[in-house]
């Protein structure tokens, strides 16, 4: 077995501006369009992966307890990727937990593919670029690819395997926007993403979603590069709208959306109609994820607080690339 043998490493979630949502390719997670999103600092996924000869299978302790099924699964799957590039046999202990409330329709797959990847990669004794390491990551879940670069970035849909990957538009002190999340509970359990990114094509909307999607990724990506405000708000809300437009005419549909989502959303267009520099976007659950500049973060998570079905705010500013520590 090559030294050495254990890494850890720690990714951040991210928030999409212009959404991934259905794949080309289910197996591969190529997706039916490129992306663009926000790392999210101070939320985390911290995972250490060490091989060890001994071992007679992959095991996996998910927030401090041992994890069987789908998830293990999952975890099991993307070891064996990485261990058929490295050309070894030995299986893997992996412990991974997030700082962030789970449980709760936060997407946790991103941060903690990317934070797999690293630490796999590394204790298998691969030396792997950025690019190469997000393109791997995308095979754990498709969004995971963007959690491994730092600060804004673009998931290239790309021609196939080899050039699906993301890399970073702007670096995390391009700009100073704050995502302040609104948790609201959801008494049902949501589909999953893997399981929801199947149904997309089966949504009257989703080819036009796609085909327009060139246009507001070009807008998105503008916007984000002279840091306009409005320019991204406009966008920004427009996508997530699609998404959950084709959520919502798939079969079966899927309705992520609470009604305290929808009077969040609303009550944000006003904020912005009265002259704040505000937006929200909405993923696979029934969160708003508000987006703000600093100096404007206490006031907006404040008001949210206090806001009717809304349970918590936590307040992430642009997050950093994944990385190995010590
Ligand atoms: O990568 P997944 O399978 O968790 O899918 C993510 C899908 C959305 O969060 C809804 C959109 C996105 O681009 O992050």
């Amino acid at each position: 077995m090559p030294i050495p043998s254990k890494a850890i490493a720690i990714a951040h979630p991210n928030i999409a501006f212009i959404k991934y949502w259905g794949n080309r390719d289910d197996s591969l997670r190529l997706p039916s369009n490129a992306s663009i999103s926000m790392n999210l600092d101070g939320l985390e996924t911290r995972t250490s992966v060490e091989f060890v000869q001994s071992l007679e299978a992959d095991e996996l302790i998910l927030n401090g307890a041992a994890a069987v099924g789908p998830a293990l699964d999952r975890v099991v799957q993307f070891l064996a990727m990485v261990r058929r590039i490295a050309g070894i046999k030995t299986f893997a202990r992996v412990e991974s937990s997030s700082n962030f409330p789970v449980g709760v329709g936060l997407a946790s797959s991103a941060s903690a593919f990317a934070a797999l990847a690293l630490a796999a990669v590394k204790a298998a004794g691969l030396a792997l670029s950025e690019l190469e390491l997000s393109r791997l990551a995308r095979r754990g879940s498709g969004s995971a690819c963007r959690s491994v670069p730092g600060g804004f970035v673009e998931w290239e849909a790309g021609r196939g395997d080899g050039d699906s990957l993301a890399h970073s538009i702007a670096p995390p002190d391009h700009w100073d926007l704050v995502d302040c999340i609104a948790l609201i509970s959801s008494e049902h359990k949501t589909t999953g993403s893997t399981q929801g990114n199947r149904l997309a094509g089966s949504s009257p909307l989703q080819s036009a979603r796609v085909a327009d999607a060139p246009r507001r990724l070009q807008l998105c990506r503008t916007a984000i590069l002279e840091r306009d405000m409005d320019g991204l708000a406009k966008i920004a809300e427009l996508d997530s709208n699609l998404l959950h437009a084709v959520m919502m005419t798939s079969d079966p549909p899927l309705y992520y959306w609470q009604p305290a989502t929808l009077a969040v959303m609303q009550f944000v267009r006003s904020l912005r109609q009265n002259g704040l520099l505000v937006f929200s976007t909405v993923d696979a659950g029934p969160n708003v994820h508000v987006i703000t500049r600093q100096g404007e973060a206490g006031r907006v998570a404040g008001m949210l607080r206090g806001f009717p079905g809304v349970q918590d705010v936590l307040v992430a500013s642009v997050g950093g690339p994944a990385k190995l520590i010590d």
